[in-house]
């Protein structure tokens, strides 16, 4: 296949970016979209001109590192995969394609496609983590009997990988999809109990402090998000936060 790209360039976090044309020739379809940026950074590299950089780790979907909006998506056209997942397949011949960084206030632009989502980081240290005993009395997490329903939703919300889709996809930047994932994988088990309210007080206080936008029930984090994190994360979030609030004041 041939293709055009529009590739987002900023030099540096204060510079002024733009997108800029290339061309690539001989892309396979069973290549994956960050194999085809390794094609075209090859040829830069031959040609003595700065490569283009992009984020990017596991190449295998579980590290949360790539992060490129292409063609106006998160993580391009397809559905529940992250862009080391997508494939050429997905284009066509002569296809024109735009790829940017996430946009955020919260996560502004290193350089080119990398953005710095260490705000996400920040959350977590908040209060993203349960304290244990580490005397020597420790309890195996096995003999802690917890509830197939909640073992499983716990599961689910823990398959988050930090990636930021959601919040590139979000009108309003929120991070509530990231931020609720990471609450309810510990608010749904009993080791998460003892922190549960310090927590979600914690938690949300910084993402506010990050500088993400509300939520306003749009949905579009979870059709872009590629671990599919439901918007009951986010339900159940709101509830907690409510709740510890009172509970706080009293
Ligand atoms: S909720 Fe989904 S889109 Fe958001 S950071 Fe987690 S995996 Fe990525
Ligand atoms: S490079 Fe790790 S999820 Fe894509």
């Amino acid at each position: 296949m041939k293709l055009k790209l529009k590739i987002w360039r900023q030099k540096n976090p204060k510079s002024k970016g733009k997108m800029v044309d290339y061309n690539v020739s001989e892309i396979s379809k069973d290549m994956s979209f960050l194999e085809m940026l390794d094609v075209l950074n090859e040829s830069l590299n031959n040609k003595g001109e700065e490569p283009i950089a992009f984020d990017h780790d596991c190449r295998e979907g579980i590290c949360g590192m790539c992060s490129l909006y292409i063609n106006g998506e998160a993580h391009g056209p397809s559905r529940a995969v992250t862009t080391c997942q997508l494939h050429m397949r997905e284009f066509s011949n002569g296809d024109t394609i735009y790829i940017e960084p996430w946009r955020a206030k919260a996560f502004p632009v290193v350089k080119d496609l990398v953005v710095d989502r260490s705000a996400f980081d920040r959350i977590i240290q908040a209060g993203g983590y349960v304290s244990v005993n580490t005397s020597g009395n420790t309890i195996d997490a096995n003999a802690v009997p917890v509830p197939k329903v909640d073992a499983d939703e716990a599961f689910d919300a823990a398959t988050c990988i930090g990636c930021g889709a959601c919040v590139a996809t979000c009108k309003n930047s929120s991070a509530m999809l990231f931020t609720s994932a990471k609450i309810s994988q510990l608010s749904l088990l009993p080791q998460g109990q003892v922190e549960r309210e310090r927590r979600v007080l914690n938690m949300v206080k910084q993402m506010d402090a990050e500088g993400f936008g509300n939520c306003t029930n749009t949905g579009a984090c979870e059709v872009e998000c590629p671990k599919e994190i439901s918007l009951e994360n986010i339900a159940r979030m709101n509830r907690e936060h409510i709740a510890a609030s009172i509970k706080s004041k009293s």
